[in-house]
């Protein structure tokens, strides 16, 4: 099987992605597929690197000279990636599936996928209409408020151009529909890793955390901070997806932010034992439905607060989960009894399916 990793990106995720890759590519059955890695720049760039995994995660692979100039084929006859020198395309190389392993904007959020879909082919992941709703935080409460039956935190969406119009109006409007209760969280609705998400205490530090959040996208939601133990499933299929076991998240910052995530290495994850079984399964079906509500495929990782009452609030799905070493998503299926490289397998077979 011709495999095409792809990694990297213009995304504000563009280094975790990389860290993912170079994950992947440890874990990888080597064996069973003829693997072709391509790295994309921040600056949109694509290169087919041999470049060995260390390198693709500390971001040197930029500078490998045998680094080639590649475009994705959008021509059926030929699929797969033509090689360029000089602009010209000296050699076709023909791929049978793409693991897109990019994450946020141009990579998670349909546009790669669209693309994928146009250029003819199969692909490890959601469609774009799946991918892109699930991206936008915005979209997926709609989806999943209408479905009914699952708790999310309450919510109100700011748009840019309004709110640079009209600031006082668009914060007065905030803070009287929250009750001048706080804290309260500001979000981008497209971008992930907690890239542009502030927790904010009082009325005071909403301009500057709006600002922030603007700076990831036009749209942004002011959130209800929700108090509880963070928790997550994996989940994996297509028509009949499955959840993992419960993972759950300790993080070392006052909320589980980019530095928490990669950077902070007292944040802590463990698998969740401690439920009575009832929750737990009330909680991989949450997970499940979600997914199904979303149109997924192949993978996805659902996430969650669990409230002392016990009650279960949805916080996000991510379409193209992060695989460093310390994500949640491969571990919880190592700890659910498939091993890594079984993994990265399944999810190559359920692209071809
Ligand atoms: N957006 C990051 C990669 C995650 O969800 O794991
Ligand atoms: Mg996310």
């Amino acid at each position: 099987t011709k495999l095409l990793i792809l990694f990297g990106g213009v995304s504000s995720e563009h280094e975790v992605s990389r860290v993912s890759a170079s994950s992947i590519l440890t874990h990888i059955n080597g064996e069973k597929y003829e693997i072709y890695t391509v790295g994309i720049t921040k600056e949109g760039n694509w290169f087919l690197t041999s470049s060995p995994a260390v390198r693709i995660g500390d971001g040197s692979w930029e500078q490998d000279p045998a680094n080639k100039n590649v475009a994705l084929s959008l021509d059926r006859a030929s699929r797969g990636l033509v090689v360029l020198e000089d602009t010209e395309a000296v050699k076709k190389i023909s791929i049978d599936v793409v693991f897109p392993v990019l994450h946020g904007r141009n990579g998670e959020d349909g546009r790669m996928q669209g693309l994928l879909q146009i250029a003819g082919l199969p692909f490890v992941g959601s469609d774009t209409i799946s991918s892109a709703a699930s991206m936008d935080k915005a979209i997926t409460k709609v989806m999943v408020e209408e479905a009914g039956g699952i708790s999310q935190a309450d919510a109100v969406l700011i748009y840019h151009q309004r709110y640079t119009k009209d600031p006082y109006g668009e914060l007065l409007g905030i803070t009287s529909y929250f009750n001048d209760t706080y804290p309260l969280f500001v979000k981008p609705a497209n971008a992930g890793s907690s890239v542009g998400i502030s927790k904010v205490k009082n009325a005071e530090e909403l301009p500057k955390a709006l600002e922030t959040a603007f700076a990831e996208d036009d749209k942004v939601l002011v959130e209800e901070a929700i108090t509880g133990r963070e928790i997550e499933v994996a989940v994996l299929g297509n028509e009949e997806p499955e959840a993992s076991c419960i993972g759950e998240i300790f993080a070392a910052n006052e909320f589980y932010d980019y530095n928490a995530k990669y950077e902070n290495d007292a944040s802590k994850t463990a698998v969740v034992t401690d439920l009575d079984p009832k929750k737990e399964q009330e909680i991989k079906d949450t997970a499940v439905k979600i997914y199904r509500i979303m149109g997924c495929r192949g993978l996805a990782r659902v996430d969650f607060f669990l409230k002392d009452s016990g009650r279960v609030v949805f916080n996000e799905i991510n379409t193209l989960p992060g695989f460093t070493n310390i994500s949640m998503y491969p571990q919880l299926w190592e700890a659910s009894g498939i091993p890594y490289p079984d993994l990265i397998d399944r999810l190559i077979e359920l692209a071809l399916e």
